[in-house]
């Protein structure tokens, strides 16, 4: 079955799908992007990822470029069009085509792209042996919290990950403090067993995954705690794991190659990648 592609206003084959070569997203990274999962058939956390696309959208002055209801039947029409059951939802908003120069121009329609993928998530919580992370400079702009298509920064620190033998990049702030991964947000358990992320501002996205572990820590009476940890305390921790749309709840197994724990996925890991899990087959929003 070929794939199909939306691209403003039209349902196009995938190997058909182009854009203007002055739109702005390409020439300025001048736009920003969702990454949703589907699981069963659902948008996992829709409402979710409709406000942080409208945040960011919100926060670069690009209008939203259609409204919620018709919004909502195209992102069904290319899962439905891609036969999309478990996969991935892929939408990009650039501010629009015009001729090239930096400031924003008048009268422009901003552009709409969207993709969907089907793909095999796993669905057994016990399937993750744990993955490797490297620690590199984070050297991005200081709107981590837009989710902006401007990903150079993320797409070197992951390669280096990939040429390490590593899944994650984690990315280190100027104080030794570790921000984010390059595309996933970063945890670990500390010595009393609460589980600990860094705290929500500029300086990280605020993932979507995020949100909803720490909701389903807290419900099931898991203390979380949202503040900074070093690459020294996460080498220290018992456990520490990554959370994305595409990755869900992964242990983190080694960072420089020095073992976290027992170098294997930690108890309290697993049980957060079971409850995640439980909640995508569950509780995801309906289409
Ligand atoms: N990335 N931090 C960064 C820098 C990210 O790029 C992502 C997601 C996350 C996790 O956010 P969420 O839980 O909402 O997926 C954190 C997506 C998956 C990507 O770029 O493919």
């Amino acid at each position: 079955m070929s794939r199909i592609a939306y691209v403003n206003g039209r349902y196009v084959p995938h190997s058909e799908a182009e854009i203007h070569v002055e739109d702005r997203g390409y020439q300025f990274a001048d736009g920003v992007y969702e990454v949703a999962a589907i699981c069963l058939g659902r948008i996992i956390d829709e409402e979710q990822h409709l406000e942080r696309l409208k945040r960011s959208l919100r926060e670069l002055q690009i209008a939203m470029p259609m409204a919620d209801a018709p919004f909502a039947l195209v992102c069904r029409e290319i899962l439905r069009q891609n036969r999309v059951r478990d996969g991935i939802l892929y939408i990009q908003v650039s501010r629009g085509v015009a001729r090239r120069d930096h400031p924003f121009p008048e009268d422009i329609e901003p552009a709409l792209v969207m993709t969907a993928r089907a793909s095999n998530w796993p669905t057994d919580p016990d399937s993750d042996s744990g993955s490797k992370v490297i620690s590199v400079d984070d050297i991005r702009w200081l709107r981590r919290d837009i989710k902006s298509v401007s990903l150079l920064p993320n797409v070197l620190a992951k390669q280096e990950a990939r040429d390490k033998g590593a899944y994650e990049a984690w990315l280190m702030d100027d104080e030794g403090f570790v921000t984010e991964g390059s595309s996933s947000n970063a945890w670990i358990v500390d010595l009393e067993g609460r589980i600990v992320t860094r705290e929500l501002d500029p300086r990280i996205l605020g993932g979507i995954t995020r949100a909803t572990v720490i909701e389903l820590a807290r419900k099931n009476g898991i203390e979380v705690v949202e503040r900074k940890f070093s690459l020294d305390e996460a080498l220290s921790a018992p456990e520490a794991f990554l959370t994305s749309t595409t990755s869900f709840v992964r242990g983190v197994v080694s960072i420089n190659d020095k073992a976290v724990g027992d170098g294997t996925p930690g108890p309290l890991t697993r049980r957060m990648r079971g409850l995640y899990f439980e909640f995508c087959r569950g509780a995801g929003s309906n289409i």
